[in-house]
C-alpha cells in the first residue's frame, strides 16, 4: 500500500506500541510502526505518533530523534508518555525524575473540552505508566489537561505538537480512543484504511510483482494461508497450492480443506505423508523431539513438492514482521520463524522471490480481508490449530489408535460447541488424550481405558489464556456422547487450568 499520508508510529520500545497502531487502524486510518532507526525513512506521513518507552530521557543511552527531520515532516505530532517528555525537552522544558512510579488508573481533568479534548468528560479515567514527569515548561507551552493533583499531563507546543502523559491506546483509558481520534482530526487528508481499497491495491501489487511467473504457496486450511491462497487466485496469477497431510489432522480435515478450496476455485495438491510422519514419530515421547521431527519433515515434504518454482508466497502477518524485527520471541513467532525464515527461504527472499502480501495486516484485518474475498464465515473464524497438529494433544508415544480417539472426541466436542452457539465465543477448543488408563465399568464388564480431557479457552494473543465456564448442558452432552460412542475411553475431564501456569496445548 502506498505510504503517503499514513500515520507513522515511532517505536521507543513501549509495551503498548503495537496497540497504538491497532487503535489508529480501528479509527479508520492506515497506521504503521517504525523502528527508531527508520525514522528518516517514513515516506510522507500525515501524522506522527511518538510512543512510550521504558527508558528515562535522562538515561545516557536514552533513545532520541532528529528533531529537524521530525519538524520537516510538517505534520501534527503526538508524543505519548516518553514521547511527550522528549518533546518537552526539544521545546526547552525539563524532565524531572520522580522517585515514585505512577502506574495504573488516574483522573484526567482537561482544561477545555476542545481540540484534543473535544467531547471528553470534565473528569475521565486514564492509564498511567511512568516515573518521570515534565517540569519547567517553556513559555510557548500550553497545558491542555492536568491530573487531580494539578500536575500537567497533557501539553501543546505551537499548533502541531501535542503531548500526553497517559496511554490513550489501552482500554483502561476510558476516553482514550476519542482523544486519539481528536488528534488524528488535526491532520490533513489522512489516508483512510478500508479493507476493500486495501484489497484492490494488494491485487494490483501482486500482479505487478509476479507477472507471468508461477507462485507456490503452502496451505493448511488455517485462516492466514486460506486468505493468502484465495487472494492469489483472485489476482489471476499462475499458482499452485500445496497441502501437506501429516497424518496428525482432525477428523475429515484433509477432505474438508480440499472441498473448501475447491468451492473457492483453488485446486489444492495434497502431499500424502501420513505414513512418513507417523513412522518417524513411532516410540518418540519427548515433546520437543516430536516437534523437531514434524517441523523438519514438513519442510522436506513441502520443498520436495515445490521443486524449482519461480516464487514462494507466505502468509506472514504484521505482528510476525514487527516481532521478528524487534526480536521479541513469543513462542508463536519462534515457531513461525521456524517455517517462514528457514535458510532456503531467506535465500529466496534475497533474490526477491518471496511474496508476503499479508505482511501489513493484523489477524482481524486478515479475517476482514477474507470476508471481503468471499471466504465463508466459518473458515475465516476457525480456531487456531497448531502446526504439529494432534501430536501436541497426544502426550507420550503417538499411535494411530490414540489419534483416532482424539479425532472422534474432538469432533463431538466441537460439534456441540457449534450447535450451542459457543464456538465463536471461545478462542480455541479441543479434546486431548490423557495417556493414562483408569478403571471403569461398561455394561457388566470392568473396563480399563483412556481418559480424555476437553479444553476451551479465551485469549487475546495466546500468551495468556483463561478456561471458559461452558454451560453444563454442553459438557454433559459431550461427555455422554463420547462415553457412548468412542471406543477406548471411559472418563471425560474438563481442563480448568489458566495459562500461565498451564499452556493452551498439552505439549
Ligand atoms: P501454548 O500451548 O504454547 O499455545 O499455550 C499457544 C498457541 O500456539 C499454538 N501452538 C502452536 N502452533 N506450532 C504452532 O503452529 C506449535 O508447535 C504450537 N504449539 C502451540 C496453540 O494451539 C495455541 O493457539
Amino acid at each position: 500500500m502506498e505510504e503517503s499520508k499514513h500515520v507513522a508510529v515511532v517505536d521507543f520500545g513501549g509495551q503498548y506500541t503495537q496497540l497504538i497502531v491497532r487503535r489508529v487502524r480501528e479509527l479508520g486510518f492506515f497506521g504503521k510502526l517504525y523502528a527508531l532507526e527508520d525514522f528518516a525513512e517514513m515516506g510522507s506521513p500525515g501524522a506522527v505518533i511518538l510512543s512510550g518507552g521504558p527508558k528515562s530521557t535522562s538515561d545516557p543511552d536514552a533513545p532520541d530523534i532528529d528533531f529537524e527531520t521530525l519538524n520537516n515532516y510538517g505534520v501534527p505530532v503526538l508524543g505519548i508518555c516518553y514521547g511527550m517528555q522528549l518533546l518537552n525537552l526539544k521545546f526547552g522544558g525539563r524532565v524531572e525524575p520522580s522517585d515514585r512510579r505512577e502506574f495504573g488508573p488516574a483522573m484526567l481533568v482537561p482544561e477545555k473540552a476542545a481540540g484534543l479534548y473535544e467531547g471528553v468528560s470534565t473528569k475521565s479515567q486514564v492509564w498511567m505508566s511512568h516515573s518521570d514527569t515534565v517540569g519547567n515548561l517553556s513559555a510557548d507551552c500550553e497545558v491542555l489537561a492536568k491530573n487531580e493533583d494539578g500536575t500537567p499531563v497533557s501539553l501543546r507546543w505551537g499548533d502541531r505538537y501535542y503531548g500526553i502523559q497517559f496511554h490513550p491506546e489501552v482500554t483502561h483509558s476510558h476516553e482514550g480512543l476519542r482523544i486519539l481520534h481528536n488528534f488524528l482530526l488535526q491532520a490533513d487528508s489522512l489516508q483512510e484504511f478500508r479493507i476493500d481499497d486495501f484489497k484492490r491495491e494488494l491485487l494490483d501489487k501482486i500482479r505487478a510483482q509476479v507477472g507471468d511467473k508461477q507462485v507456490v504457496c503452502g496451505v493448511s486450511g488455517g485462516v492466514d494461508s486460506t486468505v493468502l491462497a484465495v487472494l492469489l487466485k483472485e489476482a489471476g496469477i499462475k499458482m499452485r497450492a500445496i497441502f501437506v497431510d501429516n497424518g496428525l489432522l482432525r477428523k475429515d480435515e484433509g477432505e474438508e480443506v480440499r472441498n473448501n478450496f475447491h468451492r473457492m476455485g483453488v485446486e489444492v495438491e495434497t502431499a500424502e505423508a501420513a505414513d512418513l510422519f507417523l513412522g518417524a514419530l513411532t516410540g518418540v515421547t519427548d515433546p520437543e523431539k516430536k516437534r523437531e521431527i514434524i517441523g523438519n519433515l514438513f519442510i522436506e515434504v513441502f520443498w520436495d513438492r515445490v521443486g524449482d518454482a519461480d516464487m514462494l508466497a507466505q502468509g506472514t502477518l504484521y505482528p510476525d514482521v514487527i516481532e521478528s524485527a524487534s526480536n521479541a520471541k513469543s513462542k508463536a513467532s519462534v515457531i513461525k520463524t521456524h517455517h517462514n525464515r528457514v535458510a532456503r527461504i531467506l535465500e529466496l527472499q534475497e533474490q526477491g522471490k518471496v511474496l508476503e502480501p499479508l505482511a501489513d495486516l493484523f489477524k482481524d484485518e486478515v479475517r476482514e480481508l477474507g470476508m471481503s474475498l468471499g471466504i465463508a464465515h466459518d473458515i475465516v473464524h476457525r480456531h487456531p490449530f497448531p502446526g504439529p497438529g494432534l501430536a501436541v494433544r497426544c502426550p507420550g508415544d503417538i499411535t494411530e489408535d490414540k489419534l483416532q480417539i482424539i479425532r472422534e472426541c474432538d469432533a463431538i466436542f466441537i460439534t456441540r460447541l457449534k450447535d450451542y452457539g459457543w464456538y465463536d465465543k471461545v478462542w480455541q477448543a479441543y479434546a486431548a488424550l490423557v495417556p493414562v488408563k483408569t478403571v471403569g465399568v461398561k455394561g457388566d464388564e470392568r473396563s480399563y481405558e483412556f481418559a480424555v480431557s476437553l479444553r476451551a479457552v479465551v485469549s487475546e494473543d495466546a500468551m495468556t489464556a483463561d478456561w471458559v465456564e461452558l454451560p453444563y448442558p454442553i459438557l454433559r452432552e459431550t461427555s455422554h456422547r463420547i462415553l457412548n460412542e468412542v471406543p477406548g475411553v471411559n472418563r471425560v475431564l474438563y481442563d480448568i487450568s489458566t495459562k500461565p501456569p498451564a499452556s493452551i496445548e498439552w505439549e
